[in-house]
């Protein structure tokens, strides 16, 4: 099978009924299933239509300003979700789901491994493929600090200059709760091996041997090229490498085109969306 083809291609390669689970896992991670019941609790103070004499009062009576999520979003992978477990929207996850599935189905060596799970949505995806192919081999490896991201460093890494998200609390996710998500999918076992910790100490000692699908979504530049060094060199010839945030982080991106010059990997990059990108490597 080509490199180029179009996403989902490998997914028709499947019996129906392990692509309709897939399919319905992916449309839950993201809760697009049911986005009509998801509500975004909006403050008092940000309301358009509240005026000063109708906020005290609204607010004396325990009233609750919500409004519904937008499908485009969602969709696009453009919004930080209330209740979904993966931020990553329908064609980044349909982009995991064919290449772990082309993994599989095409004999390559190694494990999958995201770096930056945030609730853990991407890796529960990845974690249902090998139980919709009756895969008994391969471990998904999760890979976060589990309490968001670092402070950048940016006399180190100048990209990093200006972006201090540290501070963000809806990117702080426990490992207990990513584990409790995969619990609540039946996908809990194992072969989930969880690294927590910053990515610079977890993952050079990481007991790592092979990957066949390595996906980056640690936003940084810092994040990405520990990732990138640690383990870009462990991906088995033919396996993938996915990065979430190259068209929308310049960070991201600077770190990923440094390490692709400096190790002269030349093959192509692949768009998924407006910002998902990935390569096999050759
Ligand atoms: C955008 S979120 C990941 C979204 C996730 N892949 C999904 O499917 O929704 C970024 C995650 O990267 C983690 N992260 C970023 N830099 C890190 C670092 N240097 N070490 C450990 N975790 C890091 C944060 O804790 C956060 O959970």
């Amino acid at each position: 099978m080509p490199d180029t083809d179009p996403p989902r291609a490998a997914m028709q390669r499947l019996d129906p009924a392990a692509r309709a689970y897939l399919d319905l896992l992916a449309r839950c991670l993201t809760r697009e299933l049911f986005l009509d019941q998801e509500w975004w609790d909006v403050g008092l103070d940000d309301w358009p239509g509240g005026s000063e004499q109708v906020r005290p009062v609204l607010r004396e009576q325990g009233w609750r300003l919500v409004r519904r999520g937008d499908p485009q979003a969602r969709a696009e992978g453009r919004d930080w979700p209330p209740t979904a477990e993966t931020m990553i929207g329908t064609a980044r996850l349909d982009n995991v789901l064919d290449c772990c599935v082309r993994a599989v189905l095409d004999g390559i060596p190694g494990d999958f491994a995201e770096t930056g799970v945030w609730r853990g949505g991407t890796t529960i995806l990845m974690r249902g493929v090998l139980a919709a192919l009756g895969e008994e081999q391969r471990s998904v490896w999760v890979a976060d600090s589990f309490e968001g991201l670092p402070v950048p460093d940016a006399e180190q890494y100048p990209a990093d200059d200006g972006l201090d998200w540290s501070h963000v609390e809806v990117l702080k996710v426990d490992a207990d709760a990513v584990r409790a998500n995969f619990e609540r999918y039946g996908l809990l076992d194992e072969r989930v091996r969880l690294l927590e910790g910053w990515f610079c100490d977890t993952l050079p000692d990481a007991p790592i041997e092979r990957l066949s699908v390595l996906r980056l979504d640690g936003d940084l530049y810092q994040s990405t090229m520990d990732a990138l060094t640690a383990l870009e060199p462990r991906v088995s010839s033919g396996g993938f490498v996915i990065v979430d945030d190259y068209g929308g982080w310049p960070s991201c991106r600077a770190a990923v085109d440094d390490y692709r010059r400096d190790r002269g990997i030349d093959v192509p990059i692949h768009a998924v969306d407006w910002t998902g990108v990935w390569w096999r490597k050759p």
